[in-house]
């Protein structure tokens, strides 16, 4: 009897002793596949990381914390006046461009423990009917945030909407504003896919992109065409320059957001005067979208939704040429009025 329960447990030891050997084994090529999926960095990313600087956890867990709950309606008037939590205009707003990479940048941004960012684009300035409710409406619109803390909104449609210059002046001459660009006919491109999933979406459709950029009778690059004008970007920032002096503008590089976003996010946290708090442990390449994503603690990361970074389609290598050619002198013009060059055909 003694025996038979002696060979019982020694059984079921052998049992527990195998689930835990091959779970060890399962954790172990688990972590090395992992290893083998990481991102195919950007050179300067394979250099040993420079000692992260953590978002102080207390700060972020409360904004994140807090804040969420009031985005989402379930804070009470009583932690409202608690926290003295205001609903602030904005200090700084990414005025565009469409396709630049705006969205990323506003949630790039956000991972900075002073920024609050307005989650969904307000069209205040460019929409007459929005502009017409007035700032109140405007400021409704804001997140609530504390005292100390800055908010942030960005509208691409802003940079190439006549009335807006003058508007955001009236609202704050000193504002701060943020342009994000990128190689004009790259994102010519991306504005085109962006309008062709649309029209997809709808059955319709559309034109090829050549035909939409190049003008049928002379040859030449179609002007009237939106996708063309929005990245004429001297021709629009001179219109904004009739109304804000050229230092209140900070120019991100687009192309480099996407390869390399912190040394980009670190220029804009310093023309924001805000101390540099973002850090690598922030962003992490995912490889599987072919960007960047965002880390803003051990539990809670995320990458933005699939509408960005779409595949584009094919152009034709001449009509590229003739783009970047067309573009040349106006990217020459955008360099000397900003003071920041680019490496664009
Ligand atoms: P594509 O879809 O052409 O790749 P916007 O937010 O102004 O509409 O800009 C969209 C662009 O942001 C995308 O254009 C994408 O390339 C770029 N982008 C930059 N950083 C990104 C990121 N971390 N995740 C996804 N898209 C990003």
């Amino acid at each position: 009897m003694l025996f038979k329960q002696q060979a019982l447990l020694r059984q079921k030891l052998f049992v527990l002793g195998s689930l835990a050997i091959g779970s060890v084994l399962y954790l172990v090529a688990r972590v090395g596949t992992l290893d083998r999926l990481q991102p195919i960095c950007p050179v300067d990313s394979r250099l040993p990381a420079p000692e992260p600087e953590q978002i102080p956890l207390r700060t972020l867990q409360f904004k994140r914390g807090l804040l969420h709950e009031i985005r989402k309606g379930n804070a009470t008037k009583e932690q409202i006046r608690l926290h003295n939590l205001v609903q602030q205009l904005p200090q700084a707003i990414i005025i565009g461009v469409r396709k630049g990479g705006t969205r990323a940048l506003l949630e790039m941004l956000n991972l900075h423990p002073a920024v609050v960012k307005a989650s969904q684009e307000i069209h205040f300035f460019d929409n007459d009917q929005n502009y017409a409710r007035g700032i109140d409406w405007y400021r409704g619109k804001m997140p609530f945030s504390f005292p100390h803390q800055i908010t942030i909104e960005k509208s691409p449609a802003y940079f190439i909407t006549e009335e807006v210059p003058e508007r955001i002046f009236k609202m704050n001459s000193s504002i701060k504003l943020l342009i994000i660009v990128r190689e004009p006919t790259t994102r010519a491109v991306s504005d085109y896919t962006q309008v062709l999933e649309g029209k997809e979406r709808k059955n319709k459709t559309y034109h090829k992109f050549e035909k939409l950029v190049i003008d049928t009778n002379t040859c030449e690059v179609n002007t009237k065409y939106k996708a063309v004008r929005t990245s004429i970007y001297t021709k629009h920032l001179e219109r904004w320059l009739k109304y804000f002096p050229v230092e209140q503008f900070h120019i991100v590089d687009g192309d480099r957001l996407i390869t390399d976003p912190l040394p980009e996010l670190q220029l804009v946290e310093r023309f924001l005067n805000l101390p540099s708090r973002i850090s690598q442990y922030n962003l992490y390449f995912n490889a599987t979208r072919g960007f960047y994503c965002l880390r803003f603690n051990i539990v809670f990361n995320k990458c933005l939704a699939g509408s960005k970074g779409r595949t584009h389609p094919e152009v034709d290598p001449s009509v590229v040429t003739k783009l970047q050619k067309f573009f040349h002198p106006f990217n020459q013009k955008f360099y000397q009025i900003t003071g920041r060059t680019f490496n664009w055909p």
